[in-house]
């Protein structure tokens, strides 16, 4: 309810803009997903500076599949590149990954990086990231809403007790706290299926700036000026 004087302590970013930052130099899309690979980099090493404990980025939408297969493909290759070659540096800066979205539609190959990211770097705690990797909010709700059914239906839940608190054990996000700040680059003002019960209460940044050219100084900048706003979760300050 009062004016927050710290940083926020989850914060959430749509990367959009990569394709639109390639075709302003005349390349291929999959160049502005290589530049805005470096980002993540930058971004990630950032936090610990700005006091910002956990960042989830959207990488790959449960909708991204419509993109050409040349596209998705080279996406994949991107994800398991940046996978392998930073899976050290990102336990050796205490960062701890995670993974939210559905699986069963990537390759086991990439699943497998992905389980052993988590495990290598579980017993991290300086910056919490978590890559929404085939992810969609609504996909997210619906299955867990089909887990929670199961759970119902086998006598382990009763329904009288299922509420919203205990529905979002069942998402994806069930060990993280909620968005404080959602920011989408690129100058689109959407949420795109992203967090959609986690982000309830967040605040939004809608940036011009496209995902390859957002710097650790951009982000520095936006994540200062969330200090400076009023969250009042609903209620009414006196
Ligand atoms: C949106 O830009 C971006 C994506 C769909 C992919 C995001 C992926 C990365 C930033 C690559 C690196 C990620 C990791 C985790 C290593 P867009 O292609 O929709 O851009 P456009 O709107 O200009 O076409």
């Amino acid at each position: 309810m009062s004016r927050s004087t710290t940083s926020p302590n989850h914060v959430a970013i749509i990367m959009d803009g990569n394709g639109r930052w390639a075709q302003m130099r005349n390349r291929p899309r999959l160049i502005g997903h290589h530049a805005g690979a470096k980002r993540v980099k930058e971004i990630v090493e950032a936090c610990p500076g700005l006091s910002v404990k956990y960042l989830t980025i959207f990488a790959f939408s449960t909708e991204n599949w419509k993109r050409t297969q040349t596209e998705v493909a080279g996406l994949m290759k991107l994800f398991k590149r940046y996978l392998r070659r930073e899976a050290q540096n990102l336990l050796n800066n205490g960062v701890r990954v995670r993974f939210i979205g559905d699986r069963t539609r990537l390759e086991p190959t990439l699943v497998d990086m992905m389980d052993n990211l988590e495990l290598l770097t579980a017993d991290n705690d300086l910056v919490h990231l978590t890559v929404a990797l085939n992810y969609g909010g609504r996909d997210e709700v619906a299955r867990a809403a089909r887990r929670l059914a199961y759970d119902v239906q086998l006598g382990k839940l009763d329904p009288k007790s299922i509420n919203d608190e205990t529905f979002p054990k069942y998402l994806d996000t069930h060990v993280l706290p909620d968005p404080d700040l959602v920011i989408r680059t690129s100058g689109e003002a959407r949420i795109s299926n992203f967090l959609l019960w986690q982000s309830a209460y967040a605040e939004y940044e809608f940036i011009d700036t496209l995902w390859p050219d957002f710097t650790d100084e951009i982000f520095a900048e936006v994540v200062g000026r969330f200090g400076a706003r009023e969250r009042r979760f609903g209620a009414v300050v006196a």
